[in-house]
């Protein structure tokens, strides 16, 4: 009877993986999809994109994050729009998602990267701790407005615990990041991605419950098993940092849990309105939209978006596009984690644009999308009504390796990739 039990409850759970997580798991782990050398939306990838690289140091490796530092003048304009780069060249020897935890000595980097002169400069951590260790992975900064400063806040792989570093920068000296605190709480259990809410409040994400810090060998184990079983133990919280009364600490944070049971939350994004939270679930191969509620940090599921792949980080460019970029192959990536010689990882990077109403109707289960892309999203998803998805950007690694963030400049149409495990970062311009 027991027996009967058990076994109609095991099959039981394995229809609930097979359904929820057999398209990701056929697709991106069981089979290897038939990618181009490299495919650009805006032409011929040969002359429209260029790798940005330091030929001095080669420190712009392994650059997990990227993301836009906007300058607006006292109404409000954009007047220079810069990019800023999270990068860490010792991630194979120090990773605390997807192993190995080798090695947490060698610093990461910060780097800049200047549109308008096509050149790339180191960003010194000023007043940053000599013993603390340095291991960017997601990030997000406030704009500045008008010459003032903007905060940076930055999730750091530290060996003993993951915490948010936040700094300062001023547009007068953009090369200077201030050291300002260390963000500690016993919730980040393993933060991911940060999408600024305020200068002083963020959305973090965070990946796994179960980590590769855990004891081995359930630190190799289980967080292997949530992420392929898509186990629903990610989760999206809200920080908020508050003047303190109390002459031993400088802040107070709050800490509200925003959003639970999402499988393995990675890249966050909050809606150029503020009124959409967008989260790239990557082991179900799905990005979920979130209503935010103004007066409370708390969320309410909206609808969730199939796309071609593992997505990583995700962002919302001026006109409200989301931009996905991810992993279509996660053998892949593995091996190159694991720094197996001449293993590659394939990018690809999608934009999902609203629909209109009456589009939205038309488009609805639609099975051919995406036509001009080598290997088309729709092979891999079926079109949703909400939004429009098109390949922006798709590579088997050859041309460009282990995409995790894409960003467009919508005023340019100009496309900045960097790859989790890639040399250097990929700008393409229509
Ligand atoms: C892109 O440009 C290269 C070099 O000029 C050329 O060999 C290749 O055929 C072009 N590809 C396409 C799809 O036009
Ligand atoms: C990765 O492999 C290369 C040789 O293929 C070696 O030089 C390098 O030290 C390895 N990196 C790590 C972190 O093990």
């Amino acid at each position: 009877m027991f027996f009967k039990a058990a076994t109609g409850l095991a099959l039981a759970l394995l229809a609930v993986v097979v359904h929820r997580s057999g398209r990701v798991v056929w697709h991106h782990i069981l089979t290897t999809p038939n990618l181009p050398d490299a495919y650009y939306v805006g032409g011929n990838w040969t002359s429209h994109c260029s790798l940005i690289r330091d030929p001095a140091s080669n420190d712009i490796n392994f650059c997990e994050d990227i993301t836009f530092w906007d300058h607006h003048d006292v109404h409000g304009a954009l007047t220079d729009r810069l990019v800023l780069l999270g990068c860490d060249p010792n991630r194979k020897a120090w990773n605390t998602v997807m192993g190995p935890l080798r090695d947490p000595n060698p610093r990461g980097h910060l780097f800049l990267y200047v549109p308008t002169t096509h050149t790339v400069h180191p960003v010194a951590l000023q007043g940053y701790p000599a013993q603390h260790d340095f291991h960017p992975l997601g990030m997000d900064i406030f704009p500045s407005h008008n010459g003032a400063s903007s905060n940076l806040f930055i999730v750091n792989h530290a060996r003993a615990q993951t915490t948010v570093e936040q700094f300062v920068l001023d547009p007068a000296r953009p090369t200077e990041a201030r050291y300002v605190r260390t963000l500690r709480l016993p919730y980040f259990v393993s933060p991911n991605a940060i999408a600024l809410t305020s200068p002083t409040s963020f959305y973090v994400t965070n990946d796994h419950l179960l980590t590769r810090r855990l004891p081995n060998p359930i630190g190799h184990v289980l967080p292997v098993v949530e992420t392929v079983v898509g186990l629903p133990l990610g989760w999206v919280a809200h920080v908020a940092l508050h003047p303190s009364n109390s002459e031993d600490d400088d802040v107070v944070l709050t800490h509200t849990l925003a959003a639970l049971g999402v499988p393995f939350a990675n890249g966050i994004a909050l809606s150029p309105s503020h009124t959409q939270l967008a989260v790239a679930s990557t082991s179900l191969g799905l990005v979920y939209v979130y209503t935010v509620d103004a007066s409370t940090p708390s969320l309410t599921l909206s609808h969730t978006i199939p796309v071609p792949f593992f997505p990583d980080n995700i962002v919302y460019d001026d006109d409200g596009a989301l931009i996905v970029t991810g992993h279509p192959h996660f053998p892949a990536l593995i091996h190159v984690a694991a720094n197996k010689t001449g293993a590659m990882a394939p990018s690809w990077a999608v934009s999902l644009t609203p629909r209109s109403g009456r589009d939205a109707r038309a488009a609805q289960g639609r099975r051919s999308y995406d036509q001009l892309a080598p290997l088309s999203a729709s092979r891999f998803a079926s079109a949703v009504a909400t939004h429009e998805v098109e390949t922006l950007f798709q590579s088997d690694g050859s041309v460009f390796g282990s995409s995790s963030t894409t960003l467009r400049d919508a005023r340019t149409g100009a496309i900045y990739i960097a790859g989790l495990y890639e040399e250097g970062m990929l700008v393409c311009r229509p």
